[in-house]
């Protein structure tokens, strides 16, 4: 799916969120700057996609990007390639990393923990690479708050989006899975409790444009 939709991946983002991603991901960046302030500090950007949030690590500290799918990373590798940044970009399970227990100081994984074929499989596994004193965000589409909010925001999450989504991207359900897949997901107590299940401490989230994404946090 995530290969039929690479050459439209970016516009699409970016059009259908008005360009709030982009400071989504710059939130996330804020949470784990401090971190990449240490010595020799490493950061994973799990199902990093085109590399946008890798790249923005990057400009703070040598960055690993992980993400199965070819296409995807072909573009983000073009886009590393025009930055003189420390971003390797490989292809890989986000389920079974090939790297040993506790090697980054930061694991970050925007709108990718959803995808997982196994949500809690994927937070242990985040947890397993990241060192002691390390820290995970997880950016996701999380529920809307406030009633009148959601119930407008479900309408152009599932009737407006997809329409536009797919007609752009020449995906027949690409942008249709995107709405599914967000309503069988946590929400974000949900997500923090699963955070807590595979050992992480102090989580806490923030709800963004009144909850449609939310950031999560934990430590290890
Ligand atoms: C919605 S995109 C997010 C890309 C990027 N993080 C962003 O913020 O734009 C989800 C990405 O997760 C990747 N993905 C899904 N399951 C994966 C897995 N098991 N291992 C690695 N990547 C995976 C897909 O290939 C896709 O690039």
């Amino acid at each position: 799916m995530f290969a039929e939709i690479a050459p439209r991946y970016d516009f699409l983002n970016h059009a259908l969120s008005l360009n709030i991603d982009k400071r989504w991901r710059r939130l996330v960046i804020r949470q784990v700057a401090g971190y990449l302030k240490r010595p020799g500090a490493l950061a994973l950007d799990l199902c990093c996609g085109t590399a946008d949030l890798s790249i923005e690590l990057g400009a703070l500290g040598a960055t690993v990007g992980v993400d199965f799918c070819r296409p995807m990373l072909d573009l983000g590798k073009k886009k590393v390639q025009r930055s003189d940044l420390v971003v390797e970009l490989i292809e890989g399970d986000a389920l079974n990393l090939p790297v040993g227990d506790s090697v980054f100081d930061v694991v970050t994984i925007a709108f990718g923990l959803r995808n997982l074929d196994g949500t809690l499989a994927g937070l242990s596994e985040i947890y397993r690479v990241l060192k002691d004193e390390g820290r995970c965000v997880v950016l996701e589409f999380s529920r809307p708050q406030l009633p009148v909010f959601r119930g407008l925001f479900h309408f152009y999450f599932t009737r407006v989006l997809p329409r536009i989504g797919n007609a752009v991207s020449g995906s027949s359900f690409a942008y249709k899975y995107l709405p599914e897949s967000v309503q069988t997901f946590p929400d974000q107590k949900g997500l923090a409790r699963l955070m807590e299940s595979v050992g992480f401490s102090d989580v806490r989230y923030y709800n963004l444009f009144g909850g449609v994404a939310s950031l999560h946090i934990g430590d290890k």
